[in-house]
């Protein structure tokens, strides 16, 4: 899977300091927050990994922000932990992701979790991890993500999981 064909005049980069983060607006306080003061200094210092989705005009259309985490073993599901050791378990983590509120509606926002998934999988080869874990804002983030087969994890319902199993399933299908 090479990854996500986004719309002619898009282009998916990774953040910097010359792309016109404080105009970005997808109508959620705390997203917008996150991409217009934090996700640099957060890549900066390695914490998280943040890639851009510039328009034709250089405008910020979207975003999404990776990063690593631990899960405890007795939060996930057991169909997920049968035969794993009894300990905190690697993650991956799509922290952040957004659209502008100009550009929603335009199925950009399923292209960006593609390619964020895309990017999961592909580093998974290299850096293992037992699932994608997902913290929703709201009710309607977590309808947007369950319609990806991201489920609840057991007495947290505002954090979602997606096993590696099933990602790589996935892999063939998008
Ligand atoms: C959630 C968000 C990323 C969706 O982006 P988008 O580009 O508008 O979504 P798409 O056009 O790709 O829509 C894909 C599907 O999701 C649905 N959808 C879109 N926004 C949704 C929302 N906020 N809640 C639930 N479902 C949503 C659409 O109806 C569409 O479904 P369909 O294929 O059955 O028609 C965007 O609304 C956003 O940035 N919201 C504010 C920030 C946020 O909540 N981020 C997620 C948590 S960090």
């Amino acid at each position: 899977m090479s990854g996500v064909a986004f719309p002619p005049g898009f282009q998916l980069v990774p953040i910097h300091q010359s792309q016109p983060r404080r105009k970005f607006d997808c109508g959620q306080t705390d997203v917008n927050d996150w991409l217009r003061t934090k996700a640099l200094q957060h890549q900066d210092k390695r914490l998280s990994a943040t890639k851009v989705l510039m328009d034709h005009s250089d405008v910020i259309a979207g975003f999404y922000t990776l990063a690593t985490g631990q899960v405890d073993f007795s939060d996930l599901p057991e169909e997920l932990i049968r035969k794993l050791p009894r300990r905190a378990l690697p993650v991956a983590v799509i922290a952040w992701l957004g659209v502008n509120h100009e550009y929603q509606g335009q199925k950009l926002g399923d292209q960006l979790l593609a390619q964020a998934l895309c990017d999961c999988y592909e580093a998974g080869k290299t850096f293992s991890f037992v699932a994608v874990i997902i913290d929703c804002v709201n009710d309607r983030a977590k309808t947007f993500y369950q319609r990806w087969d991201f489920k609840e994890l057991p007495g947290n319902p505002y954090r979602l999981f997606l096993g590696s199993t099933t990602l790589s399933a996935m892999m063939g299908q998008i």
